[in-house]
């Protein structure tokens, strides 16, 4: 019997997460299948249980639904239950298990793939949303000098910066308070859509335009065939390096797959094959 795999989210049509795990899949002779699932906007817990009765065996998470997958879980590993997000379950019989690998497939990333090092530099990760909260622990456990986290609800970065306090120099900022700094690394975490934006206006963008140190990366989690309006954004203002955030997909989707199938791919090859 082939087991079944999904990823979840809404919307969904565009997910590259099916190609990359049947690449996977090939790769590593494991007999998958890996498919997508829109859920509504109110109906995550039904469409994964759903899932469930129909054999699913694990199931990637992604926007907008990573904190009910959290709240879903009937049992979750350490990191899952430090970040409160979720963006890989795995059926044990009776119930979802919750783990979440952005964290580490980010930091896999930025260190391994692109030979960056975030240790004793100044961070900023702009959103408090699902994705957010995934990477904030992983993060400063790599040693920056600052992490400054910010967001268009300030409250829900406070939230984080306390939750995430004892981890390591956490701090929330409004978009306002950071006219005044510079980051060498900046994530774009959130899910607003820069592509309506003039580029020369900056009173258009939602953070000022000033945040990019001399040598800065921008990482936008977000991905897709052409540079991302953040990349885009990012390249005109100041920022070295921009990138979007396959890398991180990929080596995300590389933990999922070694915690469901026990086997962790090589991705240099499926990176090479996807973009
Ligand atoms: P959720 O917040 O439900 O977990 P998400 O997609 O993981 O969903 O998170 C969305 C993130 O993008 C949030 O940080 C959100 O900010 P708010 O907390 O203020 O809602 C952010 N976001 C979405 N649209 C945005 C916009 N136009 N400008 C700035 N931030 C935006």
């Amino acid at each position: 019997m082939t087991d079944r795999y999904a990823v979840i989210g809404n919307p969904i049509a565009h997910s590259r997460s099916p190609e990359i795990h049947a690449a996977f899949a090939r790769q590593t002779g494991q007999d998958i299948t890996y498919e997508r699932r829109l859920a509504p906007l109110d109906g995550f817990a039904a469409t994964a249980m759903q899932f469930a009765r129909e054999g699913g065996r694990g199931a990637n998470v992604t926007v907008p639904f990573k904190l009910e997958a959290f709240a879903l879980a009937g049992e979750r590993s350490a990191r899952a239950e430090h970040a409160e997000a979720c963006n890989t379950l795995a059926w044990r019989g009776t119930h979802w298990y919750g783990d979440n690998t952005d964290g580490v497939g980010l930091v896999r990333d930025l260190t391994v793939n692109l030979g960056v090092s975030p240790a004793g530099r100044d961070i900023l990760v702009l959103g408090a949303g699902g994705a957010g909260h995934g990477i904030l622990a992983p993060l400063l456990a790599t040693g920056p000098r600052s992490l400054v986290i910010s967001n268009r609800t300030a409250g829900r970065a406070e939230e984080l910066a306390r939750l995430f306090a004892a981890d390591g120099p956490i701090a929330a900022r409004t978009f306002d308070e950071l006219g005044a700094q510079r980051f060498d690394l900046v994530f774009d975490a959130t899910s607003a859509n820069l592509a309506a934006i003039d580029h020369a206006d900056a009173a258009a963008l939602p953070w000022p335009e000033t945040i990019f140190a001399p040598g800065s990366l921008a990482y936008d989690l977000k991905y897709a065939v052409e540079p991302t309006p953040f990349v885009h954004w990012a390249r005109h203002h100041g920022a070295a390096r921009a990138v979007d955030g396959l890398g991180m997909l990929i080596e995300q989707a590389a933990e999922s797959f070694l915690l469901w199938r026990g086997v962790r791919p090589d991705t240099a090859t499926v990176f090479a094959l996807l973009r």
